[in-house]
């Protein structure tokens, strides 16, 4: 027995001077560790030993374990720390000291916008609905109270798809399915990409985003409307604003306003962003017609409410004072990238 284990460290030390990889020192744990390896080879020869040395040899035969064991561990180390130098030193390496050249990308201002003004209006209690850009012609006209061939269609030309669909005008074309989805009381929000056929120049563009809200509910009237628009404005541009509120005309509310705010890049004295007005456009709103509410699904005699059709991209330009409508699609990106980030 004695003979038998001073064999094994010999032939497990000679071994070992030639184990250089872990897969050879995968192959030499088995050949001395493992089920059927030289050490459990050794344990069955103990039944054989003489009751009075059983002790003894059990002793030694666990003490050969451990250091083999703790060889094995030693050298695995080794052979870790040498295979990670070799790693570095070839061609493929890492210098974890080299400075870091990760470029990180910047929000697109109208996102930057749009999730201001999601905030915002979560906390007025309103949800945030995702919806279609390709619509059909019941949602985005007929369901808002504007049947076909109706004048109000001429401003909103758009993109129509061979099997009739369309690219989605304003964010109005949700108010239908928000309505059945929910019915009433009603408080949501609904940001998204419109499409229509423009003349493009420093204030159009064929794509742009609008952000729609609507509020239905048992009394609701104008003056709700007015606050809600108040409140929203003075928390994006953190000061007053000045704004006025003319009749418009859209066909889904009644009365219908335009909410104008005075142009924050000329500071209201005239430029191109605001056809040297002064003033530009911003949110159209009004009190949503019985019509729209019926189609909708929800009784008019029980129920009013406002809508708001938010320019999120007229906003942007006024938030950052870009002077051209053009930057946002452009895809510069040393024109967006300035922002800062959330
Ligand atoms: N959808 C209208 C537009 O884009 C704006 C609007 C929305 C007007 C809601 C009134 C109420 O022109």
């Amino acid at each position: 027995m004695e003979k038998k284990i001073a064999a094994i460290v010999q032939k497990f030390t000679e071994a070992a001077q030639t184990a250089s990889d872990s897969a050879s020192i995968e192959r030499l744990r088995v050949a001395f560790l493992g089920k059927k390896g030289e050490i459990a080879e050794l344990m069955k020869d103990l039944k054989s030993v003489p009751a009075e040395q059983k002790k003894e040899f059990g002793q030694k035969i666990n003490q050969l374990k451990k250091d083999v064991e703790g060889r094995l561990n030693d050298l695995t180390e080794a052979v870790a720390q040498k295979e990670l130098e070799v790693l570095i030193h070839s061609a493929e390496c890492y210098d974890v000291t080299m400075p870091s050249m990760v470029e990180t990308g910047s929000y697109h201002p109208i996102t930057l916008v749009q999730r201001e003004l999601e905030d915002i209006f979560a906390a007025m209690g309103f949800t945030i609905e995702d919806y279609d850009e390709i619509v059909d012609d019941y949602h985005c006209f007929e369901a808002l109270n504007i049947p076909k061939h109706h004048p109000a269609r001429d401003m909103q030309d758009t993109y129509y798809l061979d099997n009739g669909q369309l690219l989605k005008t304003h964010t109005s074309a949700a108010q239908n399915a928000i309505m059945r989805k929910y019915g009433a009381p009603l408080r949501a929000i609904f940001p998204g990409r419109c499409f229509r056929n423009e003349a493009i120049d420093a204030c159009h563009e064929n794509t742009f985003f609008q952000m729609e809200g609507i509020m239905i509910d048992k009394d609701i009237s104008i003056s709700n409307l007015i606050y809600f628009m108040k409140t929203m404005l003075s928390e994006v541009f953190q000061r007053d604003v000045q704004v006025r509120l003319r009749p418009g005309f859209f066909p889904f509310v009644e009365p219908g306003f335009e909410l104008d705010i005075s142009c924050q890049v000329c500071g209201g004295t005239g430029c191109p962003s605001c056809k040297n007005s002064g003033w530009l456009e911003l949110c159209p709103c009004g009190m949503i017609h019985p019509n729209v509410l019926t189609a909708g699904g929800i009784d008019p005699e029980e129920y009013t409410g406002f809508a708001f059709g938010l320019g999120l991209t007229r906003l942007a330009m006024m938030k950052y004072g870009v002077k051209d409508i053009r930057t946002f699609n452009s895809g510069n990106l040393k024109a967006l990238s300035q922002f800062e980030s959330l």
